[in-house]
């Protein structure tokens, strides 16, 4: 599902270039899982924009399900986000003006969404009851808790069914209950529709139920525990 090859990333600053990602690889076959830990400033939200095609690599390669990550239009980029991802944002990105609901169902907008409104919102209303946000759907963002954003950010990313998940830090704020809620929901999905999972989290206990964990550390990932 994923192989990207010796990625480097740097950003450009006045005065200075940060070099962030130094020739890192990764192999993640269809229907693994893996979390991705490494201490703040490490590069794991770089890393994740540059397979979610948020981003570009100063240099390497990215294939994810054959298509070539670093190399798509921006046209492209967009339909493979819409179509073929689930990206849960550190920073989650609701929609201010719009519901819960509304949130959850805004990559239906996507122009070359193909099912019918009422089958999506069905999903999008079974997410959020997953979640354990099935009383909030008509409540406006600033009217949740930060706990209560991140669910339904997490809602938001599966609604387009994705077979690849891509999650920096899905259990950020979130206190042991609803931890386990989000690990189940991202396992199960793992385990029964065999989606892709490769998260970033500081939450041992997260990490360990995904099993395999890569540590991102000098630019590079390491492996740090074998199921
Ligand atoms: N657009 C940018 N321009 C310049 N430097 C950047 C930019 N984005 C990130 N950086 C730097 O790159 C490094 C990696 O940032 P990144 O957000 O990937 O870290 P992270 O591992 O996700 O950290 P955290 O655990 O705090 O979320 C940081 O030192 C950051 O300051
Ligand atoms: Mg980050």
């Amino acid at each position: 599902m994923i192989s990207a090859q010796q990625i480097s990333k740097s950003y450009e600053t006045p005065g200075e270039t940060v070099e962030v990602l130094k020739g890192l690889s990764l192999e993640l076959a269809d229907g693994e899982a893996a979390a991705i830990t490494g201490p703040s400033g490490c590069g794991k939200t770089t890393l994740l924009n540059l397979l979610g095609a948020l981003d570009r690599p100063t240099s390497g390669s990215i294939d994810i399900g054959g298509q070539k990550i670093a190399e798509l239009s921006d046209e492209e980029a967009t339909h493979f986000r819409n179509h073929s991802l689930g990206f849960v944002f550190q920073q989650h990105y609701l929609l201010p003006q719009l519901s819960v609901l509304e949130n959850v169902l805004v990559p239906r907008l996507a122009g070359d969404w193909q099912e019918s409104e009422s089958d999506t919102t069905d999903r999008a209303r079974d997410l959020l009851e997953k979640v354990g946000l099935g009383h909030r759907l008509n409540h406006l963002p600033w009217q949740l808790s930060g706990g209560e954003k991140l669910r339904t950010a997490v809602a938001r990313a599966l609604v387009n069914q994705p077979k690849l998940v891509l999650a920096d830090e899905p259990t950020g704020s979130l206190d042991p209950a609803s931890t386990d809620t989000i690990a189940d929901l991202l396992l199960e999905l793992n385990q029964d529709q065999k989606t892709t999972l490769l998260v970033v989290t500081h939450n041992h206990a997260l990490a360990h139920r995904i099993g395999r964990t890569l540590e991102l550390r000098d630019g590079a990932l390491w492996s740090a525990m074998a199921k």
